[in-house]
Order: structure tokens, then C-alpha cells, then sequence
């Protein structure tokens, strides 16, 4: 569904990603772990379009979309909940929820019922200003608010960054129902034991680069996973 072959991205003279092969299928909870600085975000963001890479491409259902504008590649399929969940503080909950529909309104009832079953918290505060919300109801909302775009693949850079294990454990859950309706997945975290648990395959990068990849279980168990990123 989603190839990136041979990705090079830099920020001027830092050269961030240095050619990675990237594969994600229809279906899949495809996991990407890795230090601080690897390059998980800056792949994240060289898919959705935020970033243009230097060279490489990225191949989405058949169609070249490298380099292409981000709001052309979520009306393609693809939304990301970046990294510190960006959702408009002073917008209520409802508001933040429409504007992630602006690409693709149809159905738009049936989206934010789908979108209040899975966190009805967000239903009851949809009055509400978003950054009145708690740090894991921010997480909720931001991840409606890219589901309200109806996606193919959604893409989530550290959905658990700075939650409490309780709201860890439901991000988590989501995401799997998300997957379970039929929602492809492409999650990048810190969290690795966990989301390796998740994810059907998984990539390690470092320094810009593919170090190892696998079943999440394979990964699992290999014995430099485990020490560098399973602290075993
Ligand atoms: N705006 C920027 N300008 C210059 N360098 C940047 C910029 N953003 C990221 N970098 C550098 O690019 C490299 C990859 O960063 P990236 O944010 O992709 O890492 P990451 O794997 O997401 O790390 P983390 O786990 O800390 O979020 C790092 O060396 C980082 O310092
Ligand atoms: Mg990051």
C-alpha cells in the first residue's frame, strides 16, 4: 500500500533519513522504534508531505507522491497525528473534529458518531475549548481529528508520549480497533515493548537508517532490541 525506497531527507546540512526502504501493507500495524533523533518524525513527515525529500520515492496505492502537497496527499488517504498533538487550543472539541473533515466531508454525522464511540469522553466535552482538555484527552482528540478525514493509513508519530499508563493502554486499544475496522497503520514510539506487541511489523532506525526489521514478534526477541530499546 505504502513503499518509500531508497528516502533521503535533511534539514539543510542535517542529513536526517539516508536512503530508508520502508513497506507498509493494506492491513498492517507496521511500528517504527528507534532513539531520540533517528528519524522517525521526519519520515512521518516526508510522507504526508510536510517534507520534501532530497531524493527517493514514496509510492502510495500504485501513485508516485513524493514531494507532493500535504493537503493532496491527505485527500489521497493519508492523515498524521504529529508528534505533541497539535490541536487548536482555543476551538472547541467539535470545531478541531470539523476541521479535520475539510478535505473530505462526506459523511460527516456518521464520522463523529464513529469518532464519539470510540471516545466518548470527547463527546461530552465537544463544547469545550481543546486545550481545556486533559494532555490523553488532547491525544483523543487529535487522532479524531485525522480519523474526521476518513483515512486509508493513518499515521501516528508518539500517540503516548507523556500519558498515564491507564491512558496509554487505551490509545493503544484504539489504535488496534482502529485496525480491526480496517485502518491501516503506520505508528512510530518510544513505547517500543508495547508497540511491538501491536504492530505486525516492525522497523528500527538509527542515525537516518534501517538497522533491523520484522514481525513485531521476531523483533520481540532479538537480542539487540532487547537491550537497546526493552532495557532487558
Ligand atoms: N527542524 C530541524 N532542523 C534541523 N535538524 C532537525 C530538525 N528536525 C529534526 N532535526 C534533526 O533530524 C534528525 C532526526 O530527527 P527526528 O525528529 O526525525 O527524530 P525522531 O526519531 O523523531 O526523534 P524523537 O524520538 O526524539 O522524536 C535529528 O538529528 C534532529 O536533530
Ligand atoms: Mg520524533
Amino acid at each position: 500500500m505504502l513503499r518509500l525506497s531508497g528516502l533521503h531527507t535533511s534539514y539543510g546540512p542535517v542529513k536526517a533519513l539516508k536512503g530508508i526502504d520502508i513497506e507498509v501493507r493494506e492491513g498492517e500495524i507496521v511500528c517504527l522504534i528507534g532513539s531520540n533523533g533517528a528519524g522517525k518524525s521526519t519520515a512521518l513527515m516526508t510522507i504526508s508531505g510536510v517534507l520534501k525529500p532530497d531524493r527517493g520515492e514514496i509510492e502510495f496505492e500504485g501513485q508516485r507522491i513524493e514531494g507532493a502537497a500535504p493537503d493532496k496527499i491527505v485527500g489521497l488517504g493519508i492523515s498524521q497525528v504529529p508528534e505533541g498533538r497539535r490541536i487548536f487550543p482555543r476551538l472547541s472539541v467539535l470545531e478541531n473534529l470539523e476541521l479535520g473533515a475539510f478535505t473530505n466531508n462526506a459523511g460527516y454525522g456518521k464520522k463523529l458518531d464513529h469518532i464519539f464511540s470510540l471516545f466518548p469522553v470527547l463527546k461530552e466535552r465537544s463544547k469545550q475549548p481543546g486545550g481545556t482538555l486533559s494532555g490523553g484527552e488532547q491525544q483523543m482528540l487529535a487522532i479524531g481529528r485525522a480519523l474526521m478525514a476518513a483515512p486509508k493509513m493513518l499515521l501516528l508519530d508518539e500517540p503516548s508520549l507523556g500519558l498515564a499508563p491507564i491512558m496509554v493502554s487505551k490509545i493503544f486499544k484504539t489504535i488496534k480497533e482502529i485496525n480491526n475496522e480496517g485502518g491501516t497503520v503506520l505508528l512510530v514510539e518510544q513505547n517500543a515493548r508495547a508497540a511491538l506487541r501491536l504492530a505486525n511489523r516492525a522497523y528500527v532506525l538509527e542515525s537516518g537508517t534501517v538497522k533491523l526489521h520484522g514481525t513485531g514478534e521476531d523483533l520481540l526477541h532479538n537480542e539487540e532490541v532487547r537491550k537497546a530499546y526493552l532495557g532487558e
